[in-house]
């Protein structure tokens, strides 16, 4: 989404003055939603390309609710490139995911400005200052990886004028995080991990778009908004290197899990979508155990939540699930639902963890109605 238009600002005294003395900056915002994977990637064949060892495909949510919001600042004034994530400056000298995305976008915009035959403002030698604020919590399995890299690549596309196409943007973003690539499409988008050892088919393809299932809802229960032990990085690379548990997924599960999630999006089939999210989730958990120390994602809460969403499927008269459960790298979860059962998943998940704040830009519940403590978005 973008945000702003685009902005020259000039900085001058009052008092007459050559205009060498005026500071330029260009200036763009823009936003970039979550996306949580329901077949989640975990291992990387190449690290420093980020290619995934499988496929995986994820639901973008729509970003009024979560998202990342990047605003980047060019100028020749500046001395070097430097990022404050949520208000606090950080070190990104050794950061090589934010430089890949720099280095990709340079040199697309240094194209733009050789090839053109008006002379471009010289914008792919600038130095940027990056300012991005994420709205929930940093680091802690909600996928701000995702939202925060493709809301990088998207800010500086915008900001270098780029004519690049979303499929190669995505490009670029996997190279920052790997599920980044699929947050520069809404809906239902997959990951193909492609062939190459350069990358050149590694990118996010859309399955469907976000209108096409609109009775499905997620619900996000934050459990704990710390910032977790094991980076994503980090913990899929240990994985790599010690479980056997992984080779098997990625051989002889992941690829049917595909074809079958894809088929049951199309065919908007919620049994199928659910089961498979569910089970996939578990293995990606169970991988995470078999790694070798293990990696612990998930806390007593999450598996409470685990059994209570069991449990709630197996009230249905019919035998049909009524919700699916996912956890991503951390131990909050993510519920997707029918959108006719969510009033009864947040009254069920209130009065089992009571106290929870319950955030309902929505307006879900009607006035007066209270469940947990309602918030005002
Ligand atoms: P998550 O589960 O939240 O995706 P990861 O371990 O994958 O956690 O990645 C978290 C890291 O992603 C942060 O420590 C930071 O380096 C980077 N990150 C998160 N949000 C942003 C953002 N808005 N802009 C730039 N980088 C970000
Ligand atoms: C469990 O994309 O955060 O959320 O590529 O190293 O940045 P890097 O990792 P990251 O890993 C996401 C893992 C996951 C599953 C998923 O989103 O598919
Ligand atoms: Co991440």
């Amino acid at each position: 989404k973008f945000t702003d238009r685009v902005l020259w600002l000039f900085s001058t005294p009052l008092a007459p003055t050559s205009s060498a003395n005026a500071i330029m900056v260009k200036v763009v915002t823009c936003t970039a939603p979550v996306n949580i994977a329901v077949i989640k990637y975990w291992g990387k064949r190449n690290a420093a390309l980020i290619l995934p060892t499988n496929d995986s495909l994820s639901v973008t949510l729509s970003q009024d609710i979560l998202h990342s919001k990047t605003t980047i600042a060019a100028s020749p004034d500046f001395s070097h490139d430097r990022l404050w994530l949520n208000g606090k400056e950080e070190d990104i000298t050794k950061n090589k995911r934010m430089h890949n995305c720099f280095r990709e976008t340079r040199a697309l915009r240094k194209q733009l400005e050789d090839s053109s035959a008006e002379p471009l403002e010289p914008l792919s030698t600038y130095p940027v200052h990056v300012c991005s604020e994420n709205n929930f919590p940093t680091a802690a399995g909600l996928a701000s990886s995702a939202s925060g890299l493709a809301a990088l690549v998207f800010t500086l596309a915008r900001l270098f004028d780029l004519p690049t196409s979303t499929s190669d943007l995505s490009r670029i973003a996997r190279q920052g995080s790997g599920s980044a690539c699929r947050s520069l499409f809404g809906g239902f988008v997959a990951w193909e991990m492609g062939s190459r050892d350069d990358g050149a088919d590694s990118l996010a393809v859309q399955v469907a778009p976000e209108t096409h299932w609109p009775e499905l809802q997620a619900l996000i229960c934050v459990v704990d908004d710390a910032k977790k032990g094991t980076s994503s990085t980090e913990g899929m690379q240990n994985t790599v290197a010690t479980s056997p548990l992984l080779q098997h997924r990625i051989r002889d599960v992941v690829p049917e899990r595909m074809r079958d999630m894809k088929k049951a999006i199309l065919d908007r089939d919620f049994q199928t979508f659910a089961e498979i999210t569910m089970r996939d989730s578990n293995q990606f958990h169970a991988v995470c155990l078999d790694t070798f120390p293990p990696i612990f994602y998930l806390n007593d809460v999450s598996r409470a939540i685990i059994r209570l969403i069991h449990e709630y499927n197996a009230t249905s008269p019919d035998g049909r699930l009524k919700a699916a459960y996912t956890y991503d790298a951390g131990p909050n979860a993510v519920i997707y639902a029918p959108k006719q059962n969510m009033k009864e998943i947040i009254h069920l998940i209130t009065r089992y963890f009571p106290g929870a704040d319950f955030v309902d830009p929505y307006n879900f519940f009607p006035e007066g109605e209270v469940v947990g403590s309602n918030l005002p978005h």
